[in-house]
């Protein structure tokens, strides 16, 4: 059977092999910044959880030595894209020969808050490590995910979790979804938010202590409702004071009948939570009709299973 698998395994080295991955998007549900570090990035507390929204992406293996990538977006498909530099910094860390063609439908708002070049590439880590066949361990993929950034490791697992440190230290939660937070109304204010000019003006009168965060994990675990109060996020002060147009739509939100809004991540997208389709269906309509970018989404828990590989 063992050496069955390994003639397999060899024999498809030869092909091509592809697959395609999803990558989601997030939402913090809380994001506490503890205290700025010596070496310019700061301690968080953040309860992250992902959300239906996703690019999708298409990997197929080369036999030449490359990277390449083409991106719905084509301002996006260059060098500097996360998912490029996952896949080269795999290639260099496992001495990998073959190359990769990167095919990148984005979907998920670039810049916004939602983590989505950092969930692409988490995806690439994942999905490559698959197709080049290579004997990376869990740990070794933590690793190269927070060389990429901090919030890269946690969509390695997805789903509901409590991360720390820089970000990266990732505690996942068991599905504690609640009524009250049934379907999320995303709204994406028509700017994009640089996250290093946010973390430069947070100021000390910002740090809170992890309280909240510890509360909203305490509360999801028992299956309550976490307090309103609780799902804070440090930066937001910040990002509603530089940029005008995230703090009126943020008005907007609750003049159209929000009961919690809240900003994701170093923003400016907001999110507010629904217990019914029908009240978010409304809100959504309403947005949408003073010309805002909103999607309708949930929280999900997406399968990070082994991927789908074709050979041709
Ligand atoms: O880690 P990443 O490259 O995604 O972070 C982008 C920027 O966000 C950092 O350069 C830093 O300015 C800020 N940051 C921070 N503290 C963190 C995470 C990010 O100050 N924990």
């Amino acid at each position: 059977m063992h050496n069955a698998r390994m003639s397999h395994s060899r024999q498809v080295l030869s092909e091509r092999a592809a697959c395609f991955v999803q990558a989601y998007a997030k939402i913090n549900l809380t994001l506490e910044v503890l205290k700025r570090r010596a070496d310019g990035y700061h301690t968080l507390s953040t309860v992250m959880q992902t959300v239906d929204l996703y690019d999708t992406l298409f990997l197929f293996t080369l036999d030449e030595d490359e990277v390449r990538i083409t991106c719905s977006r084509p301002e996006l498909g260059n060098e500097e894209n996360l998912a490029v530099r996952a896949a080269r910094l795999l290639r260099a860390r496992y001495a990998v020969r073959q190359g990769v063609e990167i095919e990148l439908h984005k979907r998920i708002p670039v810049a916004a808050g939602l983590g989505g070049g950092s969930s692409d590439a988490a995806a690439v880590l994942r999905a490559l490590s698959q197709l080049w066949q290579l004997p990376v361990t869990p740990g070794d993929l933590g690793e190269m995910a927070a060389s990429l950034g901090s919030d890269v490791p946690f969509f390695l697992t997805g789903g509901l979790a409590l991360c720390e440190g820089r970000g990266e230290i990732v505690t996942p939660l068991a599905p504690g979804w609640l009524s009250s937070m049934r379907w999320l109304l995303l709204l994406k204010p028509a700017i994009e938010v640089s996250t290093v000019s946010i973390f430069r003006r947070v100021a000390a009168r910002d740090y809170t202590d992890g309280a909240a965060s510890r509360a909203v994990v305490a509360a999801l675990q028992a299956g309550s409702e976490p307090r309103a109060e609780d799902l804070h996020n440090g930066l937001e002060r910040t990002v509603l004071e530089l940029h005008p147009e995230v703090a009126r739509a943020r008005a907007d939100l609750l003049a159209a009948g929000c009961p919690v809004v809240r900003l994701s991540g170093s923003g400016p997208t907001l999110y507010a939570p629904f217990a019914t389709l029908s009240r978010a269906g409304m809100v959504q309509e309403s947005m949408q009709a003073q010309g805002y970018e909103v999607y309708l989404s949930r929280a999900i828990y997406p399968d990070m299973g082994p991927v789908n590989v074709m050979y041709k």
